[in-house]
């Protein structure tokens, strides 16, 4: 499980954490940073998929990837020169930290123009010891003289991957380490940023096509295959129920004339509707119950704005069925929140892994601060409006810049 990250030079943070918990949620004003977070995982999963810097950075064609926003020029804080992700993960007891360092070369004819970029530090440690530690020149990665026979001249493909590739040729690392770096990379290969289009969800799938796309496609097929199990058909159909006012009695799966799986709900009442005149909500609903009621679902989940078009009387309800189901699978789901109840009623646990992202008034650049750790959080959240209230009220914020000035004052006087 991913257990934190930093972020160092990465889009508008200068030096940042974020705690990442079972369930991160993450608040703030628009154009605070919040989805820039995410651009910083997807960073982590474009190595998960093996990809060149190039690549990760600006898509990659037939492969449904997509650049990062903003892309080569605008990945880097603006007026440096490179950034640095660091990760902290528990694998299964063991704390490993990832270090990746990439720098960038700039185009002579056009200084805002970035021509290249490199790895210039990687660095993975599994508990105590050192698993690699690599430097990158920009021309071939400086790497221990026992291994550089074997590695190719690769400065833009993270080694992390590159120690993946020369698996079959040599034995690099210790079958402990190997293991490690395997485990590493999967961890970050099993990432989804999800950004639910209902459009996309009402449109019937091929049959086989059973993995619900980023937007929701395949939502019919990823049903029908879920259906096929009666106790996982009862749950579905029960929270359903519960989260919408309409009384699903059950679902079937018609084939359109080309043979496509469609999605029909049966209501209680006898009546029949359509995926195409389903509501919004419904969909999102259906979809988001298919990754968290899915067969052993894994993995780091990624919702952008997961309150999209939920009514907030239901709001409290998705959360706890993702409390619920982030707490006993091996799934870590992320969102970005502007839902004041969702503050409101999470759990301990939650309220752990709760950041608030809000802007420096003199730099601009962008702080991250665990909502548990601003003055007197823990005691308002029990009174009052909650936590929710706060956030409507824009206290987070006015109590950050208030610990910040403190802090820097304190600081001062040293
Ligand atoms: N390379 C960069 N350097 C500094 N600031 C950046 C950079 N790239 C993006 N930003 C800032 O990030 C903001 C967008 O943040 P974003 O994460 O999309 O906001 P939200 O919290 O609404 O999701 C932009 O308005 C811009 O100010
Ligand atoms: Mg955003």
């Amino acid at each position: 499980m991913i257990k934190s990250i930093r972020l160092v030079n990465f889009k508008n943070f200068a030096d940042e954490t974020l705690r990442v918990g079972p369930f991160t949620v993450i608040v703030g004003a628009n154009a605070s940073g919040k989805s820039n977070i995410r651009d910083a995982f997807r960073f982590l999963n474009g190595i998960g998929r093996g990809y060149t810097l190039a690549e990760i950075i600006g898509g990659k064609y037939g492969a449904d990837w997509k650049p990062i926003r903003g892309a080569a020029n605008e990945i880097i804080r603006f007026g440096q020169l490179l950034f640095s992700l660091e990760v902290g993960v528990n694998l299964n007891g063991i704390e490993l930290h990832y270090l990746i360092e990439v720098s960038s070369l700039s185009d002579r004819d056009d200084p805002q123009k970035i021509d290249k970029f490199w790895v210039s530090r990687e660095q993975l440690i599994s508990g105590a010891t050192s698993v690699f530690h690599s430097y990158g020149s920009g021309e071939r990665p400086e790497i221990e003289e026992s291994l550089e026979p074997y590695i190719d001249i690769h400065p833009d493909k993270p080694f992390l991957t590159q120690l993946l590739l020369y698996r079959q040729k040599v034995e690099l690392l210790s079958p402990d380490d190997q293991a490690v770096v395997e485990q590493l990379h999967s961890i970050f290969a099993n990432m989804r940023f999800l950004e639910l289009s209902p459009a996309q969800m009402r449109e019937p799938s091929f049959p086989g096509a059973n993995i619900l796309g980023d937007s929701g496609e395949n939502l019919p097929t990823v049903l029908e295959e879920i259906c096929a199990d009666p106790e996982r058909k009862k749950m579905f159909a029960d929270w359903l129920s519960e989260l919408t006012p309409m009384d699903v009695a059950d679902f079937e799966f018609p084939r359109d004339p080309h043979d496509r799986v469609c999605l029909m709900l049966g209501e209680a009442n006898g009546r029949r509707v359509s995926a195409y005149s389903a509501s919004d909500g419904t969909l999102r609903f259906l979809a988001m119950l298919s990754i968290l009621l899915g067969e052993n679902p894994k993995g780091l989940y990624f919702f952008e704005e997961i309150d999209t078009g939920i009514h907030p009387a239901r709001q409290w309800l998705l959360l706890e069925l993702i409390e619920k189901q982030a707490a006993k699978n091996d799934i870590q789901i992320m969102t970005t929140t502007h839902a004041s109840d969702l503050l409101t009623f999470a759990n301990d646990g939650t309220f752990e892994n709760m950041s608030v992202v809000c802007r420096r008034e003199d730099s601009h650049d962008a702080i991250i601060r665990p909502v548990a750790e601003l003055p007197d959080a823990k005691k308002l959240r029990k009174s009052g409006r909650g936590l929710g209230g706060l956030l409507t009220e824009g206290w987070m914020e006015t109590a950050i810049a208030f610990t910040e000035n403190h802090d820097e004052a304190e600081g001062d006087g040293e």
